[in-house]
């Protein structure tokens, strides 16, 4: 079947886009104000789709569900009605740490549904990243599973003051959904805060981005311009709405376009997930480089006999795209992977290699409908060189590495980070938003990732910032300094190694070496632990203070060792 791309021209798209065209193409509230539960569930639910499939979910074990419109809507509906129930406030924050089940899905759709806000965290994460977000983002409400409540949170729950309410998905939540009267969709203006997500930086703790209603704009037009949903298109975010992704395009994007979306709790398997995309008939799938990789390191055997005839397009977002994978997924599965570029902060979709045209193997792609993006001259401090007006100095000519910066205004950029304003005010220069990226741009306007402009890891597409690394690691009494780095592997993109240097009255031993490692996979659980730690005689710093992680770096790969004129030596 021939269907009619929603972009059939990226040109004539981009020149006659605007944010208020997209903002109108929403229902809306009957009495004003906005909500993305609204667009994502009750538009459709009140209307001719309220029996099409919304949710079919995977169940680890081989189970399978379907949800319609209108069913989602309930059981969200219920949700906030448990909510009201407990005395939730608007904007009060609503995290869960859950496996990917339906219930994540409802109490993210019934949390914003309420007027609160909606964390996800990811359930892989040990206690401590845990404890940190729910402290940080003065959770009130968590949604759990009995089994990751004891693992995770009963170890620290003493230390989290704000949170009153645990709801367990598999003990009292049943029981108060059944006796909960839907709660109303709370009216609420474009800019109310809606989701939070965490995201890693160098230094510090995690920062809370806040995403408000309005985001659902860009959700919704960024899954009909680039991902193409259509009506009837079966589609596959594999992604965990722990990290951005997941709830983007894994909860909002996919239902405020009506369509059936596949949800799958378990994890990346090449049998399985081949199974998936032909038992389901995925027409539309969004994945990321580490799962390609694993499937092209599985090889042709798993794919023996499968049929993906119904698989329409795929994408890829998190990490670079090498241009072997796109071609693999060309010939493998009959489509190749068109790459995406966007950050937690953008909230949605920024660069990408749109449908109406082949990818270009290798370029994160272009700037989407309604985003400018631009590349910005950098110091060699690495820090985005100011024009006298303070908007950053862009660089015109193609070919050059600069930081990629994006014009503020889309709708989906976030608002705050949660309790740091000045933080908020050191990502903008003179109206750009500067993603700390570097990239460089071909004379056709295509940009390509270079690298990071800073020292936070990337693993299995997760960014995990070295200082929380760290200072896991320094509560060990054996460690008196430690500096997390990321090196590069072939499937997981990098993974995370830790440097420490041995408090006085510590050996080095093997055994000493395996106590630190168990040590940081029990606090931070396997997604961010570091897979090694070497004990080293000293970290270097510069003479500002700043840990040389990339110094440490450079010496584990044996490569130069770069501008050293900053090193701190005698210290
Ligand atoms: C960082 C943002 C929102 C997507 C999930 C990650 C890297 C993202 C690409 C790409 C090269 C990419 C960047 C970015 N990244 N997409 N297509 N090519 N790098 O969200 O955890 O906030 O990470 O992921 O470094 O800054 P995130």
């Amino acid at each position: 079947m021939l269907l009619r791309p929603n972009m059939p021209s990226y040109d004539e798209a981009r020149a006659a886009f605007s944010w208020a065209a997209a903002r109108a193409e929403l229902d809306g509230l009957p009495g004003g104000g906005l909500n993305i539960a609204h667009e994502a569930l009750d538009r459709h639910a009140d209307g001719p789709r309220a029996e099409h499939v919304a949710l079919r979910w995977l169940g680890r074990d081989g189970d399978r569900r379907e949800l319609t419109y209108a069913q989602l809507r309930d059981f969200a509906a219920r949700f906030a009605g448990v909510l009201g129930g407990l005395g939730v406030q608007r904007g009060d924050r609503v995290f869960a740490l859950c496996p990917r089940i339906p219930e994540l899905y409802a109490a993210g759709l019934g949390t914003l549904r309420h007027g609160a806000v909606f964390c996800p965290l990811f359930s892989a994460f040990g206690p401590e990243p845990v404890r940190q977000r729910l402290a940080r983002g003065g959770g009130s409400v968590l949604v759990t599973t009995r089994a990751l409540h004891d693992r995770k949170v009963a170890p620290v729950a003493d230390q989290l003051p704000d949170l009153r309410h645990v709801l367990l998905v598999d003990e009292d939540l049943p029981g108060r959904l059944a006796a909960a009267a839907p709660g109303p969709m709370a009216a609420m203006a474009d800019d109310d805060p809606a989701l939070l997500h965490f995201t890693s930086g160098t230094t510090g703790a995690p920062k809370g981005a806040v995403h408000a209603h309005r985001a659902v704009v860009a959700h919704r037009a960024t899954a009909r311009m680039v991902l193409d949903l259509h009506d009837d298109d079966v589609y596959w975010c594999t992604a965990d709405p722990g990290w951005v992704t997941g709830t983007s395009y894994g909860m909002i994007a996919p239902l405020a376009c009506g369509v059936t979306m596949v949800v799958d709790e378990a994890e990346l398997d090449a049998d399985r997930w081949y199974a998936t995309l032909e038992r389901e008939a995925v027409s539309v799938w969004y994945t990321a480089p580490t799962a390609i990789r694993m499937l092209m390191r599985a090889g042709e055997e798993p794919l023996q006999g499968r049929d993906l005839s119904a698989l329409r397009l795929a994408f890829s977002v998190g990490e670079p795209l090498a241009a072997d994978a796109v071609r693999w997924g060309e010939r493998m599965l009959g489509r190749p992977f068109h790459d995406t570029w966007w950050q937690t902060e953008t909230g949605a979709i920024m660069v990408a290699n749109v449908p109406a045209e082949p990818p270009r193997a290798g370029s994160m792609g272009r700037p989407v409908p309604g985003v400018e993006a631009a590349v910005a001259r950098r110091s060699a401090d690495g820090e985005v060189v100011r024009r006298p007006d303070g908007g950053p100095e862009l660089i015109e000519e193609p070919g050059v590495d600069g930081e990629l910066v994006l014009r503020a205004g889309w709708p989906s950029m976030f608002t705050g980070y949660l309790g740091d304003d000045e933080r908020y005010r050191r990502s903008f220069a003179g109206g750009w938003y500067l993603s700390g990226d570097l990239v460089r741009r071909d004379a056709e306007g295509f940009l390509w990732f270079v690298g990071r402009g800073d020292d936070v890891i990337k693993t299995a597409g997760h960014l995990v910032g070295p200082f929380e690394i760290e200072s896991a690691l320094v509560e060990h009494p054996a460690v008196a300094e430690a500096a997390a780095i990321g090196i590069p592997d072939p499937v997981a993109g990098e993974v995370v190694h830790a440097k420490v240097v041995l408090a006085r009255g510590h050996e080095e031993s093997p055994a000493l070496l395996r106590e630190l490692r168990g040590f940081a996979r029990t606090r931070l659980g396997p997604a961010i632990a570091p897979r090694r730690i070497d004990v080293v005689d000293d970290i270097p710093y510069t003479k500002s203070g700043k840990k040389l992680r990339r110094l440490l770096r450079a010496r584990e790969l044996g490569l130069p060792e770069g501008d050293l004129s900053t090193l701190e030596t005698a210290r």
